[in-house]
């Protein structure tokens, strides 16, 4: 997981910086976010930071979910090669949130909380594998410079309201 997030530096670096991000770098930055709270929940040892760290687990998790199925994976199917991983995508999407809405129910001392975010991680970290070496290469060819840029800015506007939705 480490290794992926430092191979991931330069897109986080040019979110930051505000410079104009296409949707693949935008969304590769969005997955990075979530593995380094995956990090923090892993080594965290007091229960109030665990607890807070899980509701925006949680949170990051939905709402990245919710941007890709409204946004990205519409403006994918639109190109019929990509349709198959769009619907294998959401299949995942799907079964990884029941556990999510799981996760988000249970008391921080249920003794099946730890195993619960595992399963999470391993199933999200493998559906973002598939995303990132797999679906955006093959997006990244199929779709326009520009295209590849309006999606970006949507998906960012998008991303700030359901921040600012969940805060
Ligand atoms: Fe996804
Ligand atoms: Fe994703």
């Amino acid at each position: 997981m480490i290794t992926q997030m430092i191979s991931r530096i330069p897109v986080v670096y040019k979110y930051a910086t505000g410079k104009k991000m296409n949707c693949l770098d935008f969304l590769r930055a969005d997955h990075m976010r979530v593995e380094l709270l995956f990090v923090q929940s892993k080594v965290v040892k007091d229960k109030k930071i665990k607890e807070k760290l899980i509701k925006k687990i949680v949170q990051n998790l939905n709402s990245h979910a919710q941007i890709e199925e409204e946004i990205f994976y519409p403006a994918c199917e639109k190109i019929s090669q990509l349709k198959p991983m769009i619907l294998e995508a959401r299949e995942e999407h799907h079964q990884f949130k029941i556990l999510v809405d799981e996760l988000d129910k249970l008391s921080i001392d249920d003794e099946s909380l730890d195993a619960k975010l595992s399963v999470i991680i391993e199933d999200v970290m493998h559906h973002v594998r598939d995303e990132e070496n797999d679906l955006f290469p093959k997006v990244g060819k199929a779709m326009s410079q520009n295209k590849l840029e309006k999606l970006g800015q949507q998906l960012q506007t998008r991303k700030v309201k359901e921040i600012e939705k969940a805060a």
